[in-house]
């Protein structure tokens, strides 16, 4: 998979080099490039925004850095995969649809990535226009509904969801499977040993029975039973009517 980001800091990409995320794209799962938005800039502030049109807060990113940017990353992307591939070009923001694992399974099965970080109010109205207008795959994916201060921080937690569902880069693919909300469902509790633990009040814990027994059916019934009860309790929004 390739992924191409695209934002006015780029340092704030750099944990993109460590632990999983890091190893595939030594190991070649993944082929990252994070592009400073200012390099498509031609004034000598390189500047990428400015004041809104018909007043108010705070500042608008500009179009002409945008997309001149989508255009040579396209180019880019194009020499390496081949002139027929068209990347998702992605922007997180607070206004799109919400990014969930099943938009996560989705776009981990995409051939490229570009993720678009706007910063300030916002990135000028015309350039999902012409994105639009050239035929272009768009997506507005939010976290949540909360505001963060930029979409460099939404851009990590999209790549990390989406690279690890990337065939490979998770070396035991079984443990996505039961993991949360991979079947619209929280995850079961989990234990590990000792299976009988003295707590530091001087409480003994014992691990549930049931995953002592060696007997993989009831442990599985057991499992779904204490992830139905646990959606119930903390999510029931994930669940169906009749099941709430
Ligand atoms: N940019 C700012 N806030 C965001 C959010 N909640 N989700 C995605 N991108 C954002």
């Amino acid at each position: 998979m390739r992924i191409d980001v695209i934002t006015i800091f780029p340092e704030y990409l750099a944990p993109l080099e460590l632990s999983l995320i890091g190893r595939a794209r030594r190991d070649g799962l993944l082929d990252l490039h994070v592009h400073d938005l200012r390099e498509w800039t031609h004034d000598r502030h390189r500047t990428v925004d400015d004041a809104p049109l018909g007043g108010g807060a705070g500042m608008v990113m500009k179009p002409e850095p945008w997309a001149e940017a989508f255009a040579a990353v396209r180019r880019a992307g194009q020499q390496d995969l081949g002139e027929g591939v068209e990347p998702l070009i992605v922007f997180p923001n607070p206004a799109g649809q919400p990014f969930t694992q099943s938009t996560a399974q989705e776009w981990s099965q995409c051939e490229w990535l570009v993720l678009a970080c706007g910063r300030y109010e916002g990135i000028d109205e015309r350039v999902y226009e012409h994105l639009a207008d050239i035929g272009a795959e768009v997506a507005l994916a939010s976290l949540g509904d909360y505001v963060l201060n930029g979409g460099e921080v939404a851009v990590l937690a999209i790549t990390e969801a989406v690279v690890r569902l990337v065939p490979g880069v998770v070396g035991n693919a079984e443990s996505l499977v039961e993991e949360s909300h991979s079947e619209g469902l929280l995850e079961y509790p989990l234990y590990t040993r000792p299976a009988r633990w003295e707590d530091p009040a001087g409480v003994v814990r014992e691990a549930p029975q049931i995953l002592l027994s060696g007997d993989h059916g009831r442990i599985a019934a057991w499992r779904r039973e204490q992830s139905v009860e646990r959606t119930r309790r903390r999510r029931p929004d994930l669940l169906g009517d009749e099941a709430r």
